[in-house]
């Protein structure tokens, strides 16, 4: 489905009936990462997945692209689907940075947070400058270099080596990413705000999942960030990596969907 937004046009699935849960894909990805909760979670609620501005079918747009910025086009587009109540708020890495400042931004319209395979600390000089690095390499050989450099890291090596129909079907999703879109979330990532502030603000439930050998954001950030939110719960999945949701989907499922039933 699509929604003319404000500044673009954006790319959705809609699924299912009941509480609304806004699942928000991480970089360089898009809302297919979701298909294995868009088809397994639909029974328990109604799932919403945007593409955000610039990957997969929705139309890039030239510019940095603020957490905050990513954050306010999830907020117009629930506005413009006409889903008005508080919503169960999913971020996957870069997705759980947006669902911190949607947070900060919008409090009443979130019921709980889902932060899979996400930190909430900013990134380090070194990583800032690994940022600035991505962006001539994205400049110059577009969404595939990004892939090639990528890939590697977003699966446990277990799932990389064993899984390569999997391996495929991201590299796919990436290199549908448009360069736009893969430079303004660098630059946007690179300048976003600690988030560590904020844990002591969440007052609502929270379920942190994380893979057990995720490469990209190592599982004691997410110790560290679950044990400052109160209310919260953390759960590891064995054998799974930065896509946890991908390489685990059954795991991941059940307690996804425990989770949004206790809400
Ligand atoms: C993501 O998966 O969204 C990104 O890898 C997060 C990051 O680069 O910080």
């Amino acid at each position: 489905m699509e929604i003319q937004l404000k500044e673009f046009r954006m790319e959705y699935e809609d699924q299912g009936l009941g509480m609304p849960v806004l699942l928000i894909h991480g970089y360089p990805l898009d809302h297919t990462l979701w298909e294995p909760q868009i088809k397994g979670l639909q029974n328990e609620a109604h799932i919403l997945a945007p593409d955000l501005r610039g990957f997969g079918g929705s139309d890039p747009v030239l510019g940095t692209y603020k957490m905050e910025l990513l954050a306010q086009d999830c907020h117009e587009f629930l506005n413009n689907i006409a889903v008005k109540q508080p919503v169960l708020v999913a971020g996957l890495s870069m997705g759980g940075y947006i669902a911190f400042a949607f947070f900060r931004m919008f409090p009443e319209r979130v019921a709980g947070l889902l932060l899979v395979a996400t930190r909430a600390a900013p990134d380090s000089d070194e990583a800032k400058a690994v940022r600035t690095k991505n962006v001539e390499l994205a400049m110059e050989g577009g969404a595939p270099a990004i892939a090639e450099v990528m890939l590697p890291k977003l699966m446990s090596p277990k799932t990389y080596n064993r899984r390569p129909e999997l391996v495929a079907a991201v590299r796919e999703m990436i290199e549908g990413a448009s360069v736009e879109g893969i430079v303004g979330a660098l630059l946007g990532m690179r300048d976003r705000p600690d988030s560590t502030p904020t844990l002591a603000q969440i007052n609502i439930p929270t379920l942190v999942l994380h893979g057990a050998d995720d490469q990209i954001i190592p599982l004691n950030e997410a110790q560290a960030m679950q044990a400052a939110i109160r209310n919260s719960r953390l759960e590891v999945l064995p054998d799974a990596g930065h896509l946890l949701n991908l390489e685990q989907p059954e795991l991941f499922n059940k307690a996804a969907a425990a989770f949004i039933n206790s809400l």
